[in-house]
């Protein structure tokens, strides 16, 4: 078997991928179509320009211009459902998807039908294709802790599969301090606890970040491998890495997928899972991650299948009610 063919057939998890950054260049263009027409983009063609970043903001401000596009909660279970179908041809078996539910919630969306709708997604997904999926709050930094606080509130009431708390958005300029409070009541409601850290903003943050917000796993982490303590640290806490290479390689956090640091991460003993973030906005998807890793860095099938046994221990996932007999790595 080629090592193409292998890789399709190796059973993958997912951990750190945000749903509206997941929306199909062709559902985009249909939801640009549902009421008033926010992007001047008509053919798929036209989108290519729209999914170059000239860095990180960049990125952001290209996001938060899909966000604008979802003006109905009814959108979340279209959105939800194809993300997962897309994750399923991957052969993806278990996603921990991004809900950023601020980004509607300021134009007025309400939350917990967002959340009854990515559910509904999430369990048509589950009859039609077998995957499990849960779903993490990013309570994005541009908007503050009071918001943050107000989510976790939210979470209280309407939290249907809300597993865990995450930070994303900008980085560099917010101290991870800002949040100390938000991740302790998330801690005490019981959420699990994750951070998008060390992507845009130095090896600094994703010390204050361990420190102050004692996250159970680091989404990107590049910038902590720079600094071989803070990478024992990682490991002598179990703290784990969602690494996205393909994201990484995109927004310029490195500047080629040779030079990312997730085999320094494995070799500090750090646990890696590995993921797409974006998929359609960074040109990828699981199984382009893993040919990536393999042709650039190396990665033999073995040693992506082990990645993804780690990444199951590491997920927040209930391990008794998913059965995982499924996960063997491919013979020829
Ligand atoms: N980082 C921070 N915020 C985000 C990202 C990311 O990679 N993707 C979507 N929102
Ligand atoms: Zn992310």
């Amino acid at each position: 078997m080629s090592i193409e063919e292998t890789i399709k057939q190796l059973p993958k998890i997912e951990q750190h991928v945000h749903i509206v950054g997941s929306v199909r260049p062709e559902t985009l263009l249909w939801l640009n179509k549902q009421g008033e027409i926010k992007l001047p983009y008509k053919t798929l063609d036209d989108l290519k320009d729209f999914y170059a970043y000239q860095g990180f903001e960049h990125f952001l401000n290209v996001y938060s211009m899909v966000n604008e596009l979802i003006t109905h909660e009814k959108y979340y279970e279209i959105i939800t459902y194809e993300m997962l179908q897309n994750q399923h041809n991957c052969n993806v078996k278990h996603v921990e998807c991004i809900f950023s539910a601020y980004d509607h919630m300021h134009r007025g969306l309400d939350f917990s039908d967002m959340v009854e709708y990515i559910n509904k997604g999430i369990s048509r997904a589950k009859r039609d294709f077998g995957i499990t999926c849960n779903i993490r709050v990013d309570v994005v930094r541009n908007y503050g802790p009071e918001i943050a606080l107000m989510l976790l509130d939210e979470i209280k009431t309407n939290g249907n599969n809300i597993v865990s708390i995450d930070t994303g958005g900008i980085e560099e300029g917010v101290l991870p301090r800002t949040y100390a409070k938000v991740y302790e009541a998330a801690r005490e409601q019981g959420l699990r606890l994750t951070a998008h850290q060390g992507e845009a903003a130095g090896a600094n943050y994703v010390w204050e970040c361990i420190e102050q917000l004692k996250p159970e796993r680091i989404g990107h982490g590049v910038s902590a491998a720079q600094d071989p303590n803070l990478l024992s640290k990682l490991t002598r806490r179990g703290i784990s890495i969602e690494t996205c290479p393909m994201s990484n390689l995109r927004t310029g956090a490195v500047k080629s997928l040779k030079d990312h640091p997730i085999r320094r991460f494995m070799e500090a003993g750090v646990k890696v899972s590995i993921n797409t973030d974006d998929p359609p906005m960074f040109g990828t998807d699981m199984n382009t991650e893993y040919l990536m890793l393999h042709r650039e860095l190396g990665f033999t099938a073995e040693e992506l299948y082990n990645i993804g046994l780690d990444s199951i221990e590491t997920s927040f996932i209930d391990e008794q009610a998913v059965s995982y007999t499924h996960l063997t790595l491919p013979t020829n």
